[in-house]
């Protein structure tokens, strides 16, 4: 679907640019590229194309989106990343939070992604129950990024591979533990742990199995083990789309 992007300010664009450079400190500092990527998706993951309600249009920060089961922790994100959010009162929460997990990804040797600024933030938190449930199999990541999202197949592999940073903490989410023994690096391992089989002290949730037994989502796991590039090439676009969902429409 073709974008028609928003013109910002060149004060606008200044902010943007102050701000990365400021993301890239943070995360930096606080080693929290991981939880600012989930924040980003988490923040994005909630579109639902029919309504066009939910998605990255910066209502993360209010006290009821943060209170969704699916997003315990990202109250931590919202936190640290407010004395910067303070710094540029021009620039929507919407563009902030979806700017920190591009910069999320570049800094721990992602695939840079293209970020477009001119989101605005909506009043109102989309309802609670639209993010993936870690429990469920092949149909349900289809009903949520698919139908519900409007992203495709090829999107899901790709976006799985956001797992390659971080890890899971008990007292969140009721799993534990990282999907690859390098949570700070973005790179293919994701991939290559998942086709390697399950090992102490690694963790590979359901929806991640998923994609090994999918007669569609196994060849582009099998691709993105073997090259990198085209992983990095495939989750940019995704991630991308996914920063985008709702937002720039033709
Ligand atoms: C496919 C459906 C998905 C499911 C069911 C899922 C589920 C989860 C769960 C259960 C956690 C652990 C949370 C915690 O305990 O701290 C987690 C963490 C994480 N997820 Fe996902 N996720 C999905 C997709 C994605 C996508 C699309 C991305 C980004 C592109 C992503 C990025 C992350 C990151 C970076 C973390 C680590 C956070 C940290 O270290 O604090 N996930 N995910």
């Amino acid at each position: 679907m073709g974008k028609c992007y928003p013109t910002v300010s060149e004060e606008y664009k200044k902010a943007i640019d102050k701000a990365k450079r400021k993301l890239r400190g943070l995360i930096a500092e606080k080693n929290c590229a991981p939880l600012m990527l989930r924040l980003a998706w988490h923040s994005a993951g909630t579109y639902d194309v029919k309504t066009k309600t939910g998605g990255p249009f910066g209502t993360m920060k209010q006290p009821a989106e943060l209170a969704h089961g699916a997003n315990n922790g990202l109250d931590i994100a919202v936190r640290l990343l407010e004395p910067i959010k303070e710094q540029f009162p021009i620039l929507s929460y919407a563009d902030f939070y979806q700017l920190a997990g591009v910069v999320a990804v570049e800094v721990t040797g992602g695939p840079d992604v293209p970020f477009h600024p001119g989101r605005e933030d909506k009043p109102a938190p989309p309802p609670e129950g639209r993010l993936p449930d870690a429990g469920k199999g092949s149909d349900h990541l289809r009903d949520v990024f698919g139908k519900t999202m409007g992203l495709s197949d090829q999107d899901i592999v790709a976006l799985s591979g956001g797992h390659t940073l971080g890890r899971a903490h008990k007292e969140r989410s009721g799993f534990e533990g990282p999907w690859t023994p390098n949570p700070l690096i973005f790179d293919n391992s994701y991939f290559t742990e998942l086709l390697s089989g399950e090992k102490e002290g690694l963790l590979q949730l359901p929806t991640d199995k998923a994609l090994l037994s999918d007669p569609v989502f196994r060849p582009l796991v099998d691709k993105y083990a073997a090259d990198e590039d085209a992983f990095f090439a495939d989750y940019a676009l995704a991630h991308q789309r996914l920063s985008e969902l709702g937002f720039a429409e033709a």
